[in-house]
């Protein structure tokens, strides 16, 4: 995949450079200081509070003051065992840490992928972006005109009443708050 896309900024240079490593254990000081990093899908892969507030941490360290995180991840409010929209998350129960199976299914309601996160509840995440020196907002999925134009005005209403991710921005705050 990064020889994919390293080639692709050879083809067409637009100045991004390519690195791979895990967020949790990898000091991210050493690419420099940003205004924005975002990551989508990424901080419910986190097995452990620990491995949530070394990405938290970390995803700190690489922006400026002020700067801002921002990502989509699992709504914490996720109904266990939600199925909808050629999608599955399967988890019995709301529990701290439970693991998590991702199914994707085809229009054909063939499976096609299978993968594994981690259920956190909201006061964890919002625990843990304190700690790490964030004020954060959940902000709800909304369906473009384009969306409603190729879709139907309706065809995502059982989504939004009930949405298995939410955009997720964190606000870097001046003094890293310890506690
Ligand atoms: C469902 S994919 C999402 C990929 C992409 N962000 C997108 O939105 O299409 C989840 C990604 O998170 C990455 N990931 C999971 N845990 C990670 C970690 N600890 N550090 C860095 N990347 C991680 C995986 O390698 C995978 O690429």
């Amino acid at each position: 995949m990064l020889e994919i896309a390293r080639a692709e900024e050879e083809k067409r240079k637009q100045g991004i450079e390519y690195y791979q490593g895990d967020v949790s254990e990898t000091d991210l000081t050493q690419f420099g200081k940003f205004d924005l990093a975002t990551g989508c899908f990424l901080l419910h892969y986190s097995s452990s509070r620990e491995m949530l507030e070394n990405m938290l941490d970390n995803i700190n360290s690489l922006l400026k003051s002020r700067g801002r995180f921002v990502g989509i991840n699992i709504n914490p409010e996720l109904t266990p065992n939600w199925q909808n929209y050629q999608h599955r998350y399967i988890f019995p129960k709301r529990e701290e840490g439970a693991r998590l199976g991702i199914e994707l299914f085809s229009s054909e309601g063939i499976k096609f992928a299978e993968f594994t996160a981690f259920y956190w509840g909201r006061k964890t995440y919002e625990e843990a972006f304190k700690k790490a020196g964030f004020v954060c907002s959940w902000i709800p999925l909304e369906v473009s005109q384009e969306g409603k134009e190729q879709c139907g005005e309706h065809y995502f209403d059982a989504y939004l009443a009930n949405p298995s991710c939410l955009i997720l921005e964190l606000k870097k705050i001046k003094i890293k708050k310890l506690d």
